[in-house]
C-alpha cells in the first residue's frame, strides 16, 4: 500500500510522528512524507523533526508564508505532480491548517481517497480559518479518524456516512507518551530559574487575539496582572512577536509584571515546561489536549473550544478574552485545590496503531493492486 503523509505546520509534526513510526513497522506499507513548508524556521519545524524523531521529508514543497489563498494554492500546485507520480492508495492529512485542506483537495480531485486524522472537531466559529479547513476537509475525506465523541456527533449531524467515522483516540497523546522519557529530562524550567509547580506558561497566536491591537493590549494587561502572582513563561510565536514589537510599551508592562518572553521552544522542552507548570494560559487547540493529558490546569483565552472533552473530563476552562475574567479565573486556579480529572477514552498512546489497522483493513495486500494500480 502506497501512502502519502502530509505535514505543513508546527501542530502537524507531533501528530504525524507516531503515524510514520507505525507505518514503517509494516513492510507492506510504503510511506512517503511530504512537508509543504508552511512552517519553515528551524524553531517552528526543523527542531520538531529532530525532537520527535520524524524522518526527514521525502519531498519538501517549500511553499513558505503568504495569504490563505496564496499558501493553499501553492501547496495544491506543487503537490499535484507529486501525487500524480506516486499514485498513492491513500493520502493522510492531520489537523486543521491550510496544508491539511490543500492536501485534501488536491488528492480528492485526482481520485485519491483521503484519511483525515483529528476529524469532526468544530468550534462553530466560521471566522476561524481552521474551522473552514476542518469543515471542507471532512466533507470530502473518505476516512474520518476522531479523537473524541463530539467529533462523531458533529460529523453525523453534517450527514456523514457513519461507516467513514472511526473513533481511534488521539495521536497527539501518542507523541506525548512516546516521548515522555525524553521530555521528563528537559531542563527548560531550570534554565529559566523556575521551580516545578512555581510558574505559568502562556501561548498566544490566534489571529483573533493577536492581530487586533486593542485585543492584544487587553490580554497583555491581564497577563501582567497574573504575572504579579505567578511568574509566567511566554514562548512567543513569530506572528505574535511581530504584533508585540509594534506595541512595545504595553509588552514591557508584562515583563515588569514577571513574564519571561522567550523564543519558541522545541517539542521536548515545551512539553517538559508545561508538565511542570502550575497553570497554562493559551489560545492553542493542541495545548488544551496536552494539559488535559498531563493534568495541568488550563485557561483557554477564547470564547469557545472545538475540543469540549478537555472541559467536561479534563483540566480546561474556556474563559474568553475579558482581562478581568482571565485574572479572576487565574486567581481561582491558584487558590483552589486542584480538581480531579480523568483521561478521555482511548487517549492511551495507541491511536496511530488503530489508524494504521483501519487503513490496512481497507487495502488488504493484493486487493490494493487490483483496485487501484
Ligand atoms: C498556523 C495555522 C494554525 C496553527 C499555527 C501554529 C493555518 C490557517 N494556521 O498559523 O492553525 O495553530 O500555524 O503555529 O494554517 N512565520 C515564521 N516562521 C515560520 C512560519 C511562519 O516566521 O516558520 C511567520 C510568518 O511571518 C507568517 C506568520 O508567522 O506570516 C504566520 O504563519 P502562518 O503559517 O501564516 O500562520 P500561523 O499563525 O503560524
Amino acid at each position: 500500500m502506497r501512502v502519502v503523509n502530509i505535514v505543513g505546520a508546527r501542530p502537524n509534526f507531533m501528530k504525524m510522528a507516531p503515524l510514520m513510526r507505525e507505518m514503517r513497522r509494516h513492510s507492506t506499507i510504503a510511506a512517503t512524507l511530504v512537508h509543504t513548508g508552511q512552517h519553515y524556521d528551524d524553531a517552528m519545524a526543523g527542531q520538531f523533526f529532530r525532537d520527535l524523531d520524524l524522518p526527514q521529508p521525502d519531498i519538501s514543497l517549500e511553499v513558505g508564508s503568504g495569504s490563505h489563498a496564496h499558501q493553499t494554492a501553492e501547496v495544491m500546485k506543487r503537490l499535484e505532480p507529486v501525487l500524480t507520480e506516486i499514485r498513492p492508495h491513500v493520502v493522510v492529512v492531520v489537523g486543521d491548517v491550510n496544508s491539511t485542506l490543500a492536501g485534501t483537495i488536491t488528492a480528492v480531485k485526482l481520485g485519491i481517497p483521503v484519511a483525515h486524522v483529528e476529524a469532526g472537531l468544530r468550534s462553530f466559529d466560521r471566522s476561524m480559518p481552521e474551522e473552514i479547513n476542518r469543515l471542507l476537509t471532512d466533507a470530502i475525506s473518505e476516512f474520518l479518524f476522531v479523537t473524541e465523541e463530539s467529533g462523531r456527533e458533529n460529523l453525523l449531524r453534517e450527514g456523514v456516512d457513519s461507516r467513514k467515522i472511526h473513533m481511534v483516540g488521539n495521536v497527539m497523546i501518542d507523541s506525548l507518551e512516546q516521548c515522555r522519557p525524553l521530555w521528563e529530562r528537559s531542563d527548560a524550567a531550570a534554565r529559566l530559574g523556575l521551580q516545578r509547580g512555581g510558574y505559568g506558561v502562556v501561548t498566544l497566536h490566534r489571529p483573533s487575539n493577536v492581530d487586533d491591537p486593542a485585543m492584544l493590549r487587553g490580554l497583555v494587561k491581564a497577563l501582567a496582572e497574573v504575572g504579579r502572582r505567578l511568574p509566567l513563561v511566554f514562548p512567543v510565536h513569530p506572528r505574535t512577536r511581530a504584533r508585540l514589537e509594534a506595541m512595545e510599551a504595553d509588552a514591557e508592562s508584562l515583563v515588569r509584571g514577571g513574564a519571561h518572553f522567550i523564543a519558541p521552544l522545541g517539542y521536548l522542552d515545551f512539553v517538559g515546561l508545561v508538565a511542570g507548570a502550575r497553570l497554562v494560559l493559551t489560545d492553542s487547540g493542541g495545548l488544551q489536549e496536552e494539559t488535559t493529558s498531563l493534568g495541568v490546569p488550563c485557561l483557554t483565552l477564547r470564547e469557545q473550544t472545538e475540543r469540549p472533552i478537555t472541559v467536561t473530563q479534563g483540566t480546561n476552562r474556556i474563559v474568553g478574552t475579558s482581562p478581568e475574567r482571565i485574572v479572576t479565573e487565574a486567581v481561582r486556579v491558584l487558590t483552589e485545590p486542584s480538581s480531579s480529572m480523568s483521561r478521555p477514552p482511548l487517549w492511551d498512546g495507541r491511536a496511530a496503531e488503530r489508524i494504521v489497522a483501519v487503513l490496512r483493513d481497507a487495502w488488504p495486500v493484493g486487493v490494493a493492486t487490483a483496485r487501484l494500480d
